[in-house]
């Protein structure tokens, strides 16, 4: 459950009126419920508490200082893709024994970085990389922790741009090329090949697709023990889907009397990397009314967020309920049917379409929800627009924990060649 929800005619986050917010920092706004995210957080810890998993929240989905500060204070670990994920991960205070590290694309300055920060290990997506880690770490003479990441060729149902299982998918490798690297793991001498990896989709609602993954990978691993492989970890990725319409997604608990069995069965130490189960439903983006236009054919509602602040519509047709700041008077003001639309030069710039909303004014605000995972973290500069202020509430409190750019914040790495310079 999250904690955005009307009191009285307001919307509140936690004990605070979101409308006081805006009126103090302005819109577009992100704002976060402190205790929104944690309560995901140990959901998923509590329901899996019998194997005492290893929770790495998955960085990419809002790769805040302050949140994953808040995470990493309760005990959770990091899942990075980059040096720069790594470089946040250690600010915020991670232990490097907490963080795990996938991408099909590590560079070499990378992969040193991680090895010289010592890492818990490196998820490997191809042989070619792995022969390349064990070169570094050879050069560095260090023996390197790694897991394969298996490619299982499972069926996720979910949008075709967040599934990752499936054999035509860049990630991962396949159980028999996986099982040839094991058989030549000797002549990677300097790597301790330690864990498995699967990452199969992201938003997924049932459990099914992680029964048919992880019935595959106990497979795997029963064919790997005779040939005396001894692995410590199982890394079952992320993908926990949310509600943001009317999905019925597994809860933590049922997601976790369906795996358990399975995961105990492979005495392996758990780790799981959950992005938008944690944060998604924690964040929302506050946004303004610009303009309301009528076309023959719609009717635009002109909002002051765009495109470059949350993508997601644009990229994946993805539904976000939205909400009016001041609860509609009555029932009957629901009654108009609206394009919620960004001030972006794109017609893929929208937030809803032909979504029923109450009667709306310019000057009212708007909260979309389930903002809070792949929000701010895909946001962009696109149109030189500065990208939005975010800020955490705990209870009565509010902390900004980014503050609004700046024009100057646009062209801060901008440089026009001397030749071109009039001033
Ligand atoms: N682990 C790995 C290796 C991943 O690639 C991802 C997400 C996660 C964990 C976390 O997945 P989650 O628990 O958040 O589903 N931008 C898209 C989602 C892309 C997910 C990419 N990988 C969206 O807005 O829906």
């Amino acid at each position: 459950m999250h904690q955005f929800k009307y009191k009285a005619k307001d919307l509140y986050c936690e004990e605070i009126k979101i409308q006081d917010l805006v009126n103090r920092f302005g819109t577009p706004l992100y704002v976060y419920s402190y205790h929104t995210l944690i309560d995901h957080f140990w959901k998923l810890q509590r329901a899996l508490t019998e194997i005492k998993p290893l929770i790495c929240y998955s960085v990419k989905a809002n790769s805040n200082l302050a949140i994953l500060a808040a995470l990493v204070d309760r005990g959770a670990g990091l899942d990075i893709v980059s040096g720069g994920e790594l470089y946040r991960a250690l600010k915020a205070g991670c232990p490097p024994q907490k963080i795990v590290y996938a991408s099909v694309g590590k560079t070499n300055a990378e992969i040193e970085e991680a090895i010289k920060k010592k890492i818990l290990f490196f998820n490997v997506e191809s042989l070619a990389e792995l022969q390349n880690i064990n070169r570094i770490a050879a050069r560095m003479k260090k023996t390197v922790n790694v897991a394969i990441r298996i490619n299982p060729d499972v069926e996720p149902k979910t949008h075709k741009f967040i599934t990752t299982g499936k054999i035509t998918n860049k990630f991962g490798i396949d159980f028999e090329r996986a099982y040839g690297i094991f058989l030549i793991r000797n002549r990677l001498a300097n790597l301790n090949i330690c864990g498995l990896h699967i990452h199969i989709g992201s938003q997924i609602t049932e459990s099914a697709p992680y029964i048919a993954a992880l019935t595959k990978m106990a497979d795997f691993i029963g064919r790997l023990k005779k040939i005396g492989v001894r692995l410590e970890y199982l890394n079952i990725g992320g993908g926990l889907g949310i509600i943001y319409d009317k999905e019925t997604p597994q809860t933590a608990h049922n997601f976790a009397n369906k795996v358990l069995p399975l995961l105990k069965e492979t005495k392996l130490k758990i780790i799981l990397e959950p992005g938008r189960f944690i944060v998604g439903n924690a964040g929302i983006l506050a946004t303004r009314v610009l303009y309301i236009k009528s076309t023959p054919k719609k009717k635009f509602i002109i909002v002051d967020a765009g495109m470059n602040d949350l993508i997601r519509p644009a990229l994946y047709d993805a539904y976000h309920q939205i909400l009016p700041l001041k609860a509609p008077q009555n029932a009957a003001r629901r009654s108009e049917k609206a394009d919620v639309v960004g001030p972006i030069c794109e017609s893929g710039d929208f937030f809803a379409k032909d979504r029923r909303l109450p009667r709306l004014s310019e000057g009212d605000y708007l909260a979309v929800l389930g903002a809070g995972a792949y929000g701010f973290s895909m946001s962009s500069n696109y149109n030189s627009r500065t990208r939005a202020e975010e800020v955490m509430v705990v209870k009565d409190k509010v902390f900004v924990i980014r503050k609004r750019e700046s024009n100057s914040d646009l062209i801060a790495h901008e440089m026009i060649p001397p030749f071109l310079l009039r001033l």
